[in-house]
């Protein structure tokens, strides 16, 4: 199966995922970048690692639709059997979405419902939550909302900082992201309306 990964920015889990391909603990293809975000650090990650990385940038564009089909028509050129959002700053029409139905993922730094947004670490730790974690889910039309094919939870410690909360979180993200891929390739998962069935999880060796 070829893979696409979307991200506008740093491109941490990017770079989790390219090397667990790499290991072949994905057994699948990391076949392109894309990013919407011309200076986005993720774009030399991508090179680095010899994954083809293309830039399709909003403002080239005159509206949405237009700035989408020029990435539907990438990801049908490229055969993408799935697309991973790791901090793609965008949110997909649900034209997309309908396009690729149940074959969008998307990785959120809580346990989704709470804290949907764009920061959402911040957000529980300075509410004061005792427990966050990460979430990976299947995109539907809405924000932060789809069907939860995994999630990990994280005890915040008194002694936590917003600083080392991000540090766990984000490590905890590394290892999941490509579990859950990996979930995927294999085909070992079922929707069924919200509810997302795994047949086997074997943690990533
Ligand atoms: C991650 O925290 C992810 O959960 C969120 O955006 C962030 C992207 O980080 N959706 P990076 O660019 O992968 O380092």
């Amino acid at each position: 199966m070829n893979i696409a990964v979307f991200a506008s920015g740093r491109g941490s889990n990017f770079s989790a995922i390219a090397e667990a391909v790499k290991k072949g603990k994905i057994k699948a293809r990391l076949s392109l970048l894309v990013s919407d975000n011309p200076s986005a650090p993720v774009i030399a990650k991508a090179l680095r690692a010899q994954v083809k990385a293309v830039i399709i940038a909003r403002e080239d564009y005159s509206n949405r639709a237009d700035f989408e089909n020029e990435i539907i028509r990438l990801l049908k050129k490229e055969k993408i059997g799935l697309v991973v959002l790791a901090g793609f700053m965008r949110v997909l029409s649900p034209d997309f979405v309908g396009n690729f139905k149940n074959k969008i993922i998307n990785i959120h730094p809580a346990l989704l419902p709470a804290f949907k947004g764009a920061h959402a670490i911040r957000d529980a730790f300075f509410y004061g939550a005792k427990v966050t974690g990460v979430t990976v889910h299947f995109v539907d039309e809405k924000m932060d909302h789809g069907p939860i094919i995994l999630q990990q939870a994280l005890v915040i410690k008194a002694s936590d900082t917003l600083k080392s909360l991000e540090e766990k979180i984000h490590k905890i993200e590394h290892l999941l992201y490509p579990e859950a891929i990996n979930i995927f390739v294999k085909g070992k998962l079922g929707i069924k309306g919200r509810r997302v069935r795994i047949s086997s999880r074997k943690a990533l060796s």
